[in-house]
């Protein structure tokens, strides 16, 4: 649910939100909130628009991007089909953080799916983006609005400190309330599995369907845009078990590495030596809508290496132990 008081702060502004949709006609590039994260628009319809999100954000084309709609109403044209399971995800998740993969429809270039023959789809969550995206009319490619491999933005001063010029606007809807990317269903064939877990929950899926959802282990195999490295901070993160976590940042502090920890709630009172600490919330949702603030904090405040452990895999447990995985995932040689 999204927090009203937040959202006050983003009182649709009339005037800002035509000038931005003025600015996706001309194939230009808007980021906007939605409650996951923010996203980098394009006109989906527009295959050098779409380009141009590609370079700004340093991403290889072959990485398929989200098409936002206002409605499922809107789904024709942009899918081809819609099973009867894909359907019922919709009517019960959208507006809401949950992308289905299904068949290409006609109206999306094989830009914005990255050459592929399947298109991912989802009805955000946040007055700001469902008003761009009524002014609009249209489909917004929108990709998270960071470079390449980082961590995604859920302010709009993270949106400018990373993408600074390279976008034409930026609409500011205060803090993201979920926090962490929309969680990505395959729903092109008869068995529907989870592509990446978020901000809805693999429990609240099944139980909307009455039955158990795979996650496929070679999903990150088969999915372009899915590499061992992303949402990374600058910093090194290494991931240990809870009761470790203290013992190895200090550890690492006195060899000389300047550590920030993530310090899991049931150690709140230890006294830690290292260079940076974070107590993190003992909520799951609490701690998914700040994860990427703590990541960027860190990284500020001079860390070079982030020690934490990943949360059971319950609830939006399960992706933010997805993204602490991926950010402590191998890097590309640079
Ligand atoms: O919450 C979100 O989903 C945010 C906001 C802005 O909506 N968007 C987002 O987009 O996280 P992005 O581009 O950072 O991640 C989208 C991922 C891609 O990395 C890719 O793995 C997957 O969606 N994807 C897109 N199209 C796909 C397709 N046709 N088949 C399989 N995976 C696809
Ligand atoms: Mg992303």
């Amino acid at each position: 649910d999204i927090d009203s008081a937040a959202v006050d702060r983003a009182a649709v502004d009339r005037t800002a939100i035509d000038r931005a949709a003025g600015v996706l006609r001309g194939g230009g590039l808007v980021a906007f909130p939605t409650e996951t994260v923010y996203g980098l628009g394009a006109n989906a319809a527009d295959g050098a628009a779409v380009t141009r999100v590609f370079q700004a954000k340093g991403r290889p084309p072959s990485h398929p991007l989200i098409v936002h709609l206002a409605g499922a109403e809107q789904l024709g044209g942009w899918v081809a089909d819609v099973s009867a399971p894909a359907r019922l995800l919709a009517e019960r998740f959208w507006p809401g953080p949950l992308t289905l993969v299904l068949r290409r429809g006609g109206r999306v270039p094989l830009e914005t799916t990255g050459g592929l023959e399947t298109v991912a789809v989802r009805v955000p969550a946040h007055p700001v983006a469902l008003a761009l995206l009524a002014a609009f009319g249209g489909g917004i490619a929108a990709p998270s609005a960071n470079r390449f491999g980082s961590v995604s933005p859920t302010t709009a001063a993270h949106v400018r400190a990373e993408l600074g010029d390279a976008v034409d606007v930026v609409l500011d809807g205060g803090c993201c309330q979920v926090g962490v990317e929309s969680t990505i269903v395959d729903a092109t064939g008869e068995a529907l599995s989870i592509l990446r877990p978020g901000g809805v929950t693999r429990e609240d899926l099944q139980a909307a369907l009455g039955r158990p959802l795979a996650v496929p282990a070679t999903s990150h195999i088969r999915v372009p845009g899915q590499h061992a490295s992303h949402y990374a901070p600058r910093a090194r993160v290494v991931l240990v078990e809870p009761d470790k976590v203290i013992a190895e940042a200090e550890r690492a502090q006195e060899s000389g590495r300047q550590v920030g920890v993530l310090l899991p709630p049931a150690f709140a009172d230890a006294e830690v030596k290292a260079h940076a600490v974070v107590a993190l919330p003992v909520s799951m949702p609490a701690y998914a809508r700040e994860l990427y603030a703590f990541l960027r904090e860190l990284d500020q405040r001079g860390c070079d290496l982030i020690i934490a452990s990943p949360p059971a895999e319950q609830g939006m447990g399960a992706a933010i132990a997805n993204r602490l995985r991926r950010a402590a995932g191998p890097r590309p040689a640079v």
